[in-house]
């Protein structure tokens, strides 16, 4: 550190997205991390690929002449169910299927198989695991978290932070829990809004399960886009600095989320001074990190910002490169993993396979209906019983996910599962089941729910009042974003499901449906229509591992970690006064 300018310090504070920067830049501007927002990647999203643009990215940052220093860029991505925005990557569960499974031993080998598909791409750093505790499931983040419940969430974080990170060696990535504080907690689950909580609560309820992984070890941290008691988290110098880094001795860096300090003030130059000062330590910016660098040199000679307080950021992530042993690693090209035949592979697949199995929880089984015989005449019906995009989620190749099956590849799907172990089943020719008949079906499997979304977009919104409300609350911005719906419900929401199961079920042929969503939802109508339901969440790329367990070669394991409502108004957790969901925290069946 003795040696770099203000400029060289400035730049190492920068995370920017790959679009807007060259390798050229990064040299020039002495930039510290560049990253993969969403979706977004070089060439034609191969492997290959990845690994060129990170040797660019490295080479010049490890150029050494009078005006630059050799200081290795660390590359980060959105690997948070595999490396999922890769073609051909494996595709775990998103994170509330993996709650369900109850599995500490399972996801260290989930997050070990991630790193190596990771590291396959020549990345360093993943913003994961999430650590939301979400309490409210009209948030549309809903789905990355693994429970309501904290103390699941703790079982969790602490594990798959060691199955990142390891060692610190071959074998590991830069793990980066997120979002520091309380984004499961915000009023009516507005993504984004006010968490309004006494510090007691905000503490046992959402900072409780960071403990395991400031345990492990977690070299990053990611500031939270919500406010707490209307203060945004990006500008809260008690929450990032006097509990983070002093109270918890975090001696890591603490990165900002996708431009999470232009929501604290409209003047972007004064936002600079208030997230520097609260405490954050990297920037993501991104697309305008060059005003970013501008402003914040600007404040340093001012003295709004101290050289103190960017001493303190630089040599944070200094420390994280050099634990990382970064500065010792060959170019992303000539390292063990890249490329490595393992990425997609079916050892890999396997992994997701079983967590796919662990995470489906039976709610209804009506004279023992499951497990199915596979020589039955199994009609397959329902929008996602053949369609991978919506099996996988949102953050699956693009952020807001995608649809059908020319995107997702090397998986099966749920009907492609089914059809390995049942011979005699058939796919309904347009999947609404019209084409139902007792004479040639004896059950049906029908595959419904919802369709892709990630963060606010997957909100559900029950009113203008909501966001007005949440608006009123924060001090700064709001970004709002359109909503996936305005109900809970799910025959409101997709009345088209319930109409594929009643045209089934109207012929006397019994219906397993299997629910492919993002969070618990009103199914009262549904349920009853089907003999037999199971909540598959958002099971990823291995859509066998729905088949192994409707057709009885594993027994069902998976306990809901999420509260089951009976109406939209049921908005209790487990353990809060008067909860009375249809299906308790904990509720599964087995054979
Ligand atoms: C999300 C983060 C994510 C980041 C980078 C943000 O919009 O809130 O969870 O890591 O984008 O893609």
């Amino acid at each position: 550190m003795g040696k770099m300018t203000l400029a060289q310090k400035i730049g190492q504070m920068v995370q920017t997205e790959r679009l807007s920067i060259t390798p050229e830049e990064v040299k020039r501007w002495h930039i510290g991390a560049v990253l993969s927002g969403g979706g977004s990647c070089p060439g034609d999203n191969t492997v290959q690929d990845w690994v060129d643009m990170n040797d660019a990215y490295w080479a010049a940052s490890m150029e050494e002449d009078d005006g630059h220093l050799a200081i290795p860029v660390i590359y980060g991505v959105d690997a948070v169910h595999g490396n999922s925005n890769v073609t051909q990557a494996t595709v775990f569960p998103h994170n509330i299927g993996l709650g369900a499974a109850r599995d500490p031993d399972l996801l260290e080998k989930v997050a070990q198989v991630t790193a190596r598909e990771i590291l396959a791409t020549g990345v360093d750093w993943t913003f994961a695991p999430t650590l939301a505790v979400a309490r409210n499931s009209h948030w549309g983040r809903t789905y990355e978290s693994y429970s309501e419940d904290p103390q699941i969430v703790s079982s969790y974080s602490g594990r798959f932070v060691d199955g990142l990170q390891g060692n610190l060696g071959t074998d590991s990535v830069v793990s980066c829990v997120k979002h520091w504080l309380g984004d499961g907690g915000t009023t009516d689950g507005v993504d984004q809004g006010d968490t309004r909580l006494a510090e007691e609560e905000l503490i046992r309820l959402h900072a409780e399960p960071y403990l395991p992984a400031l345990e492990a070890g977690t070299l990053t941290v990611m500031v939270s886009f919500n406010s707490w008691m209307g203060e945004k988290c990006h500008g809260n110098k008690y929450l990032l600095t006097y509990l983070l880094k002093e109270r918890l001795q975090f001696d890591g860096f603490i990165i900002s989320d996708w431009d999470g300090i232009d929501y604290l003030s409209e003047n972007y130059f004064e936002a600079v001074a208030m997230g520097v000062n609260a405490g954050i330590d990297m920037f993501m910016v991104s697309e305008h990190w060059q005003p970013f660098i501008n402003h914040l040199t600007h404040h340093v000679t001012r003295g709004t910002v101290s050289m103190q307080r960017i001493d303190d950021a630089v040599r944070r992530i200094l420390s994280v490169k050099v634990a990382f042993g970064l500065f010792d690693k060959p170019r992303p090209a000539e390292r063990y993993w890249s490329n490595h035949a393992s990425f997609g592979s079916q050892e890999h697949r396997e992994v997701a396979r079983e967590a796919v199995r662990k995470s489906l929880v039976l709610l209804k089984n009506e004279s023992g209906l499951l497990p199915l015989a596979k020589k039955q005449r199994v009609l397959v019906a329902g929008k996602n019983a053949h369609n991978l995009g919506h099996q996988c989620g949102g953050f699956t190749i693009a952020w807001q996910g995608t649809s059908g099956n020319d995107f997702v590849i090397g998986g099966t799907s749920i009907w492609e599962g089914i059809q390995q172990l049942a011979p005699e089943a058939v796919l309904s020719h347009d999947g609404s089941g019209r084409d139902a008949d007792p004479a040639q079906h004896d059950v049906a499997i029908v595959v419904i729910g919802e369709t892709p979304y990630a963060e606010g977009m997957g909100d559900i919104r029950t009113g203008d009042d909501v966001i007005v409300q949440a608006g009123s609350q924060i001090n700064g911005l709001l970004k709002v974003l359109e909503p996936y719906g305005n109900t809970m419900v799910l025959a409101d929401l997709h009345p088209e499901d319930l109409e594929t199961i009643n045209t089934i079920a109207a012929t006397g042929i019994p219906v397993v449906t299997v629910l492919i969503s993002g969070r618990p939802l009103v199914a009262n109508r549904e349920l009853d229509a089907s003999a037999a339901f199971v909540a598959a969440w958002l099971p990823g790329s291995e859509g066998q591992g729905i088949a192994d367990v409707l057709f009885g070669d594993e027994n069902f394991s998976g306990k809901l970690s999420f509260s089951w409502p009976e109406n939209p108004e049921n908005r209790k957790n487990v353990g809060d006064a008067d909860y009375d969901p249809l299906f308790p925290y904990g509720f599964g069946l087995t054979y």
